[in-house]
């Protein structure tokens, strides 16, 4: 439950080893009084890290989940991760770029996109909602992308893959509206990460403490949408409208 001054008691990290989901959560313990912290992921050496770099304060508990796993096993996850009581925050952090001309050539590679961006996190996130409204109250945060505002060629398989997502949410969003259960879409530009690490940085590039402090001004403020960095809400209303010649004569 959050506290009487709003701040979150517990926080679940879906990609516990996200760099934009660790900011995030960093910026929430800011407030000095989360208790709980539940770190999910793969890779169980990589999540032990994370939670020491976390330092003291609340306690964290490491928890095995593979957005690729069937959906039963996404129930018995939800299960394991409501055990000691409620979550006040969960973030959804996990996401895979992919190589894009391997996913037009190998199905499997292009459905593992699918999958894990799009697939798998609805396949988690209906359980999930479901203990929320359950509890009465709740808040989901997805880390969506501009990428699923527009299809651009360098990347369309995650991009289709994260529309769809988006979409989801959104309407996920309306329809939880007077439940007590909140879901906001955060979506950023390019971000100085291990997945874009070697690329080129696009226009609005930014760092995880930047879009952690949006995303954290958007939890605060109740937002349903959340652009990181915000000017690029602008910037794709304009571009999401330009004519695909010139759309697909953009840089990367
Ligand atoms: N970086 C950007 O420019 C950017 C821009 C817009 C949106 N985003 C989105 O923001 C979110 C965070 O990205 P990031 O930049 O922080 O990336 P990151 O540091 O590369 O982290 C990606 C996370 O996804 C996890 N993951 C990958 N496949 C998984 C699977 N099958 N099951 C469970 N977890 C899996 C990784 O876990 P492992 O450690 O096990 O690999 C890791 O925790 C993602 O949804 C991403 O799509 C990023």
């Amino acid at each position: 439950m959050q506290d009487a001054l709003g701040a979150p008691q517990s926080v679940l990290l879906l990609g516990g080893t996200s760099e934009i989901g660790l900011a995030t959560l960093r910026r929430v313990l800011r407030t000095g009084r989360t208790r709980r912290v539940l770190l999910a992921g793969r890779d169980q050496a990589a999540l032990e890290v994370a939670a020491k770099d976390l330092g003291g304060g609340p306690e964290v508990r490491t928890l095995r989940f593979d957005a690729a796993d069937d959906p039963a096993d996404h129930e018995a996850f939800v299960t394991e991760a409501t055990r000691d009581g409620d979550l006040d925050v969960v973030l959804l952090a996990f996401g895979l770029l992919g190589d894009q001309e391997r996913s037009e050539e190998d199905p499997a590679a292009a459905r593992r996109v699918i999958d894990v961006n799009f697939t798998g996190a609805v396949a988690v996130l209906v359980p999930l909602l479901r203990a929320l409204r359950a509890q009465g109250h709740g808040t989901v945060v997805v880390f969506s992308s501009v990428a699923a505002e527009r299809p651009r060629r360098a990347n369309f398989t995650y991009g289709a893959a994260k529309a769809g997502l988006d979409a989801w949410c959104q309407g996920m969003a309306d329809r939880l509206v007077g439940t007590g259960v909140r879901l906001m879409v955060v979506r950023p530009g390019f971000v100085h990460t291990k997945m874009t690490a070697g690329m080129r940085p696009a226009p609005f590039a930014t760092h995880p403490d930047a879009v952690a402090e949006a995303t954290w001004r958007g939890l605060v403020r109740g937002a349903q949408t959340v652009w990181a960095p915000p000017a690029l809400r602008w910037v794709m209303a304009g571009l999401r409208h330009l004519p695909r010649p010139l759309w697909r004569r953009l840089p990367g």
